[in-house]
């Protein structure tokens, strides 16, 4: 396993693409209220990353997707298709994934969206998916494994009677959007990979009210949950520091 250490220099040009996509999140949350399609949304963010970041929107081409963001609402758990047709209704939960490539280096990183008053239980998801990302980014440092992240999201998910979606994975990420180590978001402490200073890595976690098989939709891209219940996400890209971690997508409202 090829595990590229970014240097001071590279970790630099990261948290430049790291903040430009937290700022795509910061700029589409006015807009996401119920009647909205999510084409439209996916039009605003890439209008503001070619025109206003001057940046490159990833997930345009990439694997054969045509959209800038991934757009997940309720029981579809990651790589949802925006379309004219998926207008936003009130109770909706939304994930927006977005990725942003700034002088080679990308970003990646997605939050979810509660759309004009919805249900306790749908709020409670979301919130706990929220903190099983928190809890795991508070493991990372130098000499923690990735087990140690699976664990945590496992636990907290598992003590709230929720469970993992196992199918898919956090990644390495840096150059290349996707590369090595995967990062899985269940799992033993002291297991897996050590983690190293320079190590740059997204965690994901997909989290669902009922149980954690998926299912492939015909499009090719929209995973769902085989039970149909809902499905929440959090994302964030992180640097490995010397003492423990930096969120390289932090957005203004939060702080680590
Ligand atoms: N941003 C997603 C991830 O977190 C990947 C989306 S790929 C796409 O890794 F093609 F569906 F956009
Ligand atoms: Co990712
Ligand atoms: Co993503």
């Amino acid at each position: 396993m090829k595990i590229n250490l970014k240097n001071q220099d590279q970790i630099s040009e990261m948290r430049i693409a790291g903040q430009l996509a937290a700022e795509v999140l910061e700029m589409i949350t006015p807009y996401v209220v119920p009647g909205v399609s999510t084409e439209e949304l996916d039009k605003r963010c890439y209008n503001f990353i070619v025109n206003e970041q001057k940046a490159i929107p990833a997930n345009v081409g990439y694997n054969g997707f045509e959209k800038t963001i991934c757009s997940s609402v309720n029981q579809v758990i990651c790589h949802g298709i925006p379309s004219d047709k998926k207008i936003l209704k009130d109770g909706d939960i939304l994930n927006i994934d977005v990725t942003v490539i700034r002088n080679g280096w990308h970003g990646d990183t997605s939050k979810m969206f509660l759309v004009g008053k919805t249900q306790p239980h749908n709020e409670r998801l979301v919130k706990v998916t929220q903190e099983c990302l928190y809890k795991a980014i508070e493991v990372v440092k130098p000499g923690a494994h990735l087990g140690d992240i699976g664990a945590v999201i496992q636990e907290h998910a598992e003590k709230n009677h929720y469970s993992v979606v196992e199918d898919y994975c956090g990644h390495g990420i840096g150059q290349v959007y996707h590369e090595e180590p995967q990062v899985l978001h269940y799992g033993k402490i002291g297991r897996g990979l050590e983690i190293k200073e320079g190590m740059c890595f997204t965690i994901e976690p997909m989290i669902n009210q009922g149980s954690k098989y998926t299912k492939l939709l015909s499009d090719g891209w929209t995973v769902e949950t085989k039970d149909g219940r809902n499905s929440a996400q959090w994302e964030h890209t992180l640097a490995v520091t010397e003492s423990g971690v930096e969120v390289l997508t932090k957005r203004s409202e939060e702080s680590f």
